[in-house]
């Protein structure tokens, strides 16, 4: 029985953090440009509170100008476009994150597609989801959680991913599509699966790369997994959990950790894989959105 390698995303991400902060730095020190990010948050809801909080506070840690702009639940689409319309004019900003879910009376799809793409850290206007389908990542923005997934993956097994069938659980436009675009750029032969798909079991059990993005907790079961196969858990689901006879609210993931870590070669566990190296990879965006304002290289 093998015993599958625990992917420690939260260390790598605090590996990352200081080469970000040291180049956010220099960046500083030899343009006079500081990195500045705008996190944009409509309502309460606690979960994105929370997010939000975390988003600002890492910003700060790194070394970049970081800004809030909280708006009540009940703003307008009006109130949200002219908020985006100044950001997007304000030279100090370089990246604009619009937090989602919106309350629904807003129009999500015209909120994120009136951010200015040369500051959609968040990678999800066209323009970006355009460059990174056709597989020119060199200028686009690559939507950070799938450029966690895939910073993981090469650290596992490298870069070119020839002759390694990958299967994504879940189409998002934040998770599911950007993910199968980085795979295939990566060489990966891909299957994206979703709630329709047939014989889901099967299909995975194919796979030597598996990213599970539902939000089902534990949906993915042991049985399911290729022997020696590198499972990336995006789901965050809150469940009860019952630790030492005790029940709390704690997070799990979308794949059954315990059983699947006697199967695959290599896991992210949940909490402490996947999330922190998403927040770091918006402040990559941020700082390469700051180099390119100053005309240089990502
Ligand atoms: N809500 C959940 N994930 C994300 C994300 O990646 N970006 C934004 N803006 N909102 C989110």
């Amino acid at each position: 029985m093998t015993v599958a390698r625990r992917i420690d995303g939260k260390a790598k991400a605090a590996e990352l953090a200081v080469s970000i902060t040291s180049d956010a730095s220099t960046l500083l020190v030899e343009h006079g440009i500081r990195p500045g990010l705008a996190v944009v948050i409509v309502g309460e809801d606690p979960a994105s509170q929370v997010y939000v909080r975390n988003k600002k506070r890492t910003a700060e840690s790194c070394g970049f100008h970081s800004v809030q702009r909280t708006l009540a639940d009940d703003a307008s689409q009006t109130d949200v476009l002219q908020l985006i319309e100044d950001l997007n004019g304000d030279a100090a900003i370089h990246g604009i994150l619009v937090q989602l879910p919106l309350p629904e009376h807003l129009d999500e799809q015209a909120i994120t597609q009136a951010i200015e793409p040369s500051k959609d850290v968040d990678g999800f206007h066209f323009v970006n989801i355009g460059k990174l389908t056709a597989g020119r990542t060199s200028d686009a923005f690559v939507p950070c959680t799938p450029a966690a997934c895939m910073l993981m993956i090469e650290d596992e097994i490298g870069s070119d991913l020839s002759g390694k069938n990958a299967v994504v659980i879940g189409r998002s436009n934040i998770v599911g599509k950007p993910m199968a675009s980085l795979l295939i750029k990566a060489n990966a032969t891909v299957t994206i699966t979703h709630s329709r798909t047939k014989d889901l079991p099967q299909v995975v059990a194919g796979a030597d790369i598996v990213v599970a993005a539902v939000g089902r907790p534990n949906m993915v079961k042991a049985d399911w997994i290729k022997e020696g196969a590198i499972v990336i858990d995006v789901g965050i689901n809150r469940v009860e959990k019952t630790v030492d006879g005790e029940t709390k609210m704690g997070l799990t993931g979308d794949v059954d950790y315990d059983a699947v870590c006697a199967v695959a070669g290599a896991i992210t566990p949940v909490p402490g894989g996947v999330g922190p190296m998403t927040i770091i990879m918006l402040m990559a965006n941020t700082l390469r959105s700051a180099r390119f304002s100053a005309g240089l290289e990502g």
